[in-house]
C-alpha cells in the first residue's frame, strides 16, 4: 500500500484496497437468480414498467425538453462538462463558505492560494469538503452546521510531503480540516454571507471532547488509556450526512472512520476489525504521530466512532454526545421522523457494498416542548430485510435475536445484522422522509459488488429485491410504505422510485427506469433531502467521466423528483471533479444551500486551489424554492 496511491483513491477504493473479498458467486448462479427475478421486475419499478420494452431507440430520442413537460417550477438543465456550476434560466447562485474562509475576524488571513490553510488557524476557519448540513433558527438569527467530511492531503500540505502528513503540524492541520462548522449566515442586501464572529460560530474538530450516552457507552469495548471510564470520547471525524432532531438540535455521522487508524506495532487482526475494514495503515498516516490513532496502542479507540453525534447549534458551549443506542458502523445520515404515537424514530445507512439499513425507535414518546432525556439512548435498533414479494420487515437486534450483549450488538451493529439475516444493500447513502405522508427514501449509489462478492461479513449479496442489477453502477433509489403508514410499524412494503441507468447506451435493466431518460440521466444518487413542498431533491456522487457506461451523463448534478409522477429534471450541475452533497434552505425558503465537495480545476476562485464550497441558490424573482 503506497502513500501516492492512497491520496488518489475514493474511500470506496480505499477499503476495497485494504480487504479485497473473494469471488464468492458462480457466474451461472448469478445469472440463475437475475433470470428468476426477471418476472417481476417491471412491477418492482414504480415507473419503470415500459422502460425495457421502450428499448433504447424511443429512450435515446428523448432530450430535456421531454422534461420540460414534468411540471417543474423551472426547465430542466442540460448536463455540463466544465468547470463551473450551472443553474436553470431564472436562478442565480453565488458561493457563501469555502474552504479555509473565516468564522473569526483573527483568522482573516488564514487561508493562502498558494499553501492552503495556516495550522495555527486552522480551528477558526471553516472545514474542507463540505457534506451534509442543517439550518437552525435563533429568533430571526440563521445558523448552519455543515459536516467536512475528509480532506485532500495534495491540496492541504506542502508539495514536499507527497500527500502524507511529515509532523504532528502537518497531523493537527489535517484533522482541523475535518469536523463540523457552526456558522451564523446572514442575507447582508450582497446575498447570504457568513457572519463573522458570530457568538454561535464554532469549530467541531478531531479534538473536541465529548460525552457518550445508551446502553454501549462506558463499556469496556469503549475505554482507553486516556479515557478508562469510557464517557468522554474525543473528537467526531469523517463526518458525512447529517439530520436535525425534533427538537433542534443537529445529528452529524461518522461515515469511513476505519481509514482513520493504523498500527506501529503487533495488534490483534480481530472479526471485528475485519468487518468495519480496520487495520494495516491509515489513510492519513496519524498513527505516527498521535498515539489515539494506533491500534498497537490504543485498540479500543476505533469503537469510538463509526457513531451519530449530537450537537446543539445554539449553544456553542455545548457538549456533543454520541448516541451508541443508533449503532455503530459507516452512518452516512439520519433521519428523524416521528412514529404514530409519539416515538422517535431515526433512519439510518450504512455506506459500504452489501451493508444494511437500519432503524432507531426510542422507547420514550417526544412532545413538542417536552423533556428529550432518553429519546436517541433507550430504544431498540431494527434492521432491514427486504423480500423479493415486495414487502419488507424490520428486525429488532436484541440479545436474545442476535445471541450478543446490547453492547456488542450496538458497537458491532454489523455482524447483529449478519446474524438476523439482514439483506445486504448496494451502499445505503442519504434516507429522506416525505414532509407529509409516511414514506422514506435511500440512495443506493451503486455497488460492483452486487452479485460478484460477498461483504465484508461474508454475507452474500445476490441479484434481486431493491439490489436488482448484477455490478451495479449506476444505483437506484428504494422507498418504501411503513404499514399502517406508521414509521413506528414493523412491516413495510417497498418499491423502486428510480433505477439509474443509461439508456442511450443499453437497452437492457441497465437503462435505467422509465423516469431515466437521454435527457435527465445520472449515475451514483446519493445526498437527498425533501423540500417542504414535497419534491425529492438528489444530489450525485459518481463517474464523472462523461465516457463509455457514463457518456453523456456530465458532471455531478443535483435533480430534483416529483414522487407522484416519477418525473425527474435535473437543476444544477455542480464543476467537473466535485460531487454534490449536503443542502439545506433558508428559514424562509427563498435560498437553497447546496454543497460541493472536491471539486477540480480551481473552483471556485478561478485560480490557485480548488476549493470546496457551499453555494447559495436563488429564484431571481425571489420566489420559493423549498
Ligand atoms: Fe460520505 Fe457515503 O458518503
Ligand atoms: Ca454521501
Ligand atoms: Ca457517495
Amino acid at each position: 500500500m503506497k502513500n501516492q496511491d492512497i491520496t488518489e483513491l475514493s474511500w470506496d477504493e480505499f477499503d476495497e484496497m485494504r480487504d479485497p473479498r473473494p469471488e464468492a458467486n458462480g457466474f451461472d448462479a448469478v445469472v440463475e437468480r437475475a433470470v428468476s427475478r426477471r418476472g417481476f421486475l417491471g412491477g418492482a419499478l414504480a415507473f419503470g414498467s415500459g422502460a425495457l420494452a421502450m428499448g433504447a431507440g424511443l429512450l435515446s430520442s428523448t432530450t430535456a425538453s421531454r422534461a420540460e413537460g414534468m411540471g417543474f417550477a423551472f426547465n430542466p438543465i442540460d448536463i455540463a462538462t466544465d468547470h463551473n456550476i450551472h443553474v436553470p434560466e431564472g436562478y442565480q447562485w453565488k458561493v457563501l463558505a469555502r474552504w479555509g474562509d473565516a468564522l473569526f475576524s483573527d483568522a482573516q488571513d488564514a487561508y493562502s492560494p498558494d499553501t492552503g490553510v495556516d495550522v495555527s488557524k486552522s480551528d477558526r476557519v471553516f472545514g474542507e469538503n463540505t457534506d451534509g448540513m442543517e439550518l437552525f433558527t435563533d429568533g430571526d438569527k440563521q445558523i448552519i452546521t455543515v459536516n467536512s467530511e475528509y480532506v485532500n492531503p495534495k491540496i492541504n500540505l506542502p508539495a514536499a510531503s507527497d500527500g502524507m502528513p511529515q509532523n504532528a503540524d502537518e497531523v493537527m492541520l489535517l484533522k482541523n480540516m475535518q469536523g463540523v462548522t457552526v456558522m451564523e449566515v446572514a442575507d447582508t442586501g450582497n446575498g447570504y454571507e457568513i457572519v463573522v464572529d458570530s457568538p454561535y460560530n464554532r469549530r467541531i474538530t478531531h479534538e473536541t471532547v465529548m460525552t457518550m450516552d445508551g446502553p454501549a457507552a462506558g463499556s469496556d469495548l469503549v475505554k482507553t488509556n486516556a479515557d478508562p471510564e469510557g464517557m468522554s470520547p474525543k473528537g467526531t471525524m469523517n463526518n458525512c450526512g447529517s439530520g436535525k432532531t425534533l427538537w433542534g438540535t443537529y445529528l452529524t455521522c461518522e461515515e469511513n472512520f476505519n481509514g482513520y487508524f493504523g498500527a506501529t506495532g503487533e495488534y490483534d487482526v480481530t472479526d471485528e476489525f475485519q468487518r468495519y475494514g480496520i487495520g494495516g495503515e491509515g489513510r492519513y498516516a496519524y498513527e505516527k504521530f498521535d498515539p489515539r490513532y494506533d491500534l498497537s496502542k490504543e485498540p479500543n479507540e476505533p469503537h469510538r466512532h463509526g457513531w451519530v453525534t449530537e450537537i446543539n447549534p445554539l449553544d456553542p458551549n455545548s457538549t456533543p454526545i454520541k448516541h451508541t443506542a443508533l449503532g455503530r458502523f459507516k452512518h452516512e445520515n439520519a433521519e428523524m421522523v416521528q412514529a404514530a404515537d409519539g416515538r422517535v424514530v431515526v433512519y439510518m445507512g450504512d455506506d459500504e457494498r452489501g451493508e444494511f439499513i437500519y432503524k432507531f425507535v426510542s422507547n420514550g414518546v417526544y412532545v413538542e416542548g417536552g423533556s428529550t432525556e432518553g429519546l436517541l439512548s433507550d430504544g431498540t435498533l431494527y434492521v432491514a430485510k427486504f423480500n423479493d414479494d415486495m414487502s419488507g420487515e424490520w428486525l429488532a437486534l436484541t440479545p436474545d435475536t442476535t445471541g450478543m450483549s446490547i453492547e456488542d450488538i450496538l458497537v458491532f451493529s454489523r455482524m447483529a445484522g449478519s446474524k438476523v439475516g439482514a439483506t445486504t444493500m448496494d451502499r445505503p447513502e442519504w434516507i429522506a422522509a416525505h414532509p407529509s405522508k409516511a414514506e422514506a427514501y435511500c440512495a443506493l449509489t451503486n455497488n460492483k459488488n452486487r452479485g460478484v462478492k460477498p461483504n465484508a461479513g461474508g454475507d452474500d449479496t445476490p441479484v434481486g429485491g431493491p439490489n436488482p442489477r448484477e455490478s451495479n453502477n449506476f444505483g437506484q433509489i428504494v422507498r418504501w410504505m411503513p404499514a399502517g403508514a406508521d414509521h413506528g410499524a414493523e412491516a413495510f412494503t417497498w418499491d423502486l422510485y428510480v433505477m439509474a441507468g443509461n439508456p442511450n447506451v443499453y437497452d437492457n435493466a441497465y437503462a435505467g427506469s422509465k423516469n431515466v431518460t437521454a435527457g435527465n440521466m445520472f449515475n451514483s444518487p446519493d445526498g437527498m433531502a425533501f423540500s417542504s413542498d414535497g419534491y425529492l431533491w438528489i444530489q450525485t456522487d459518481g463517474d464523472d467521466s462523461n465516457e463509455g457506461e457514463f457518456e453523456g451523463q456530465g458532471n455531478n448534478q443535483m435533480l430534483i423528483g416529483n414522487t407522484e409522477t416519477g418525473d425527474i429534471g435535473r437543476f444544477l450541475t455542480a464543476p467537473n471533479g466535485a460531487e454534490v452533497t449536503g443542502l439545506c434552505w433558508s428559514a424562509d425558503k427563498k435560498v437553497a444551500f447546496v454543497g460541493i465537495q472536491h471539486p477540480g480545476g480551481s473552483w471556485p476562485d478561478g485560480a490557485g486551489k480548488p476549493r470546496s464550497s457551499v453555494i447559495a441558490v436563488w429564484r431571481e424573482d425571489g420566489a420559493l424554492i423549498g
